[in-house]
């Protein structure tokens, strides 16, 4: 399967969801995750080799995609449209992560504006979801009332998200009481994807 992890805004949990989705994808096929994205950001959290699956550059990924049975792309920055097009004609899914910040969500609109009449099969990801605030609700109340599928599944801000690139490992071995349940929400996001995708193909 081929996955593309996109926003038009950074900061917003791109890389961290590209991670996590390959790590999910790599329980069940071998997985690579090309870091299409000018800072690196995949490439230097796999420096230390704790990541369970591999990660390439764009560049070096050419002669390996063949062995790889999933692939993820951590697609580049504000992404243009050509990027997007070709990206909504050759990947089977586009995954938009948004933070629930009124910013983030208007540019995901944005995306969208630009990935459906391209009939990219797509779907929105909230992530760094604080249960404290209201902000979640209003999140998914902004997505229903503009018509967004979305992950049922939430990703909680958890701090442990931004300590694990520093140690090279994904949430699950990060040392932190809530990272289990962070890892269950990755899991969980995974299945919704696998499950669609085995009830559509
Ligand atoms: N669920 C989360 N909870 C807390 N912090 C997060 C979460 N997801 C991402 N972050 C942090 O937010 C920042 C941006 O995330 P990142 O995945 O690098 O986004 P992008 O690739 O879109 O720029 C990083 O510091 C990252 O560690
Ligand atoms: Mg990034």
């Amino acid at each position: 399967m081929m996955i593309a992890i996109t926003a038009l805004k950074g900061g917003v949990g791109k890389t961290t969801t590209a991670i996590h989705i390959a790590a999910y994808l790599q329980t069940l096929a071998p997985t690579l995750l090309i870091d299409a994205d000018r800072n690196r950001s995949a490439l230097v959290w796999s420096k230390e080799e704790k990541l369970p699956f591999m990660v390439a550059s764009q560049a070096g990924s050419h002669g390996l995609i063949k062995r790889f049975e999933h692939i993820v792309l951590d697609v580049t920055a504000r992404p243009e449209n050509d990027e997007l097009k070709e990206i909504a004609e050759s990947y089977d899914l586009v995954i938009l992560p948004t933070t629930p910040n009124h910013l983030d969500l208007d540019a995901t609109l944005k995306a969208v504006d630009i990935l459906r009449p391209l009939n990219a099969n797509f779907k929105v990801l909230l992530t760094q979801v604080d249960p404290r605030t209201i902000n979640g609700r209003e999140a998914k109340k902004f997505l229903k009332e503009h018509n967004l599928p979305k992950f049922k599944t939430e990703i909680i801000k958890l701090v442990a998200f931004e300590r694990a690139p520093q140690k090279g490992v994904i949430i699950k071995d990060y040392p932190d009481q809530r990272a289990k349940y962070a890892w269950q929400q990755y899991l969980t996001v995974g299945q919704e994807i696998t499950n669609n995708w085995t009830i559509n193909n």
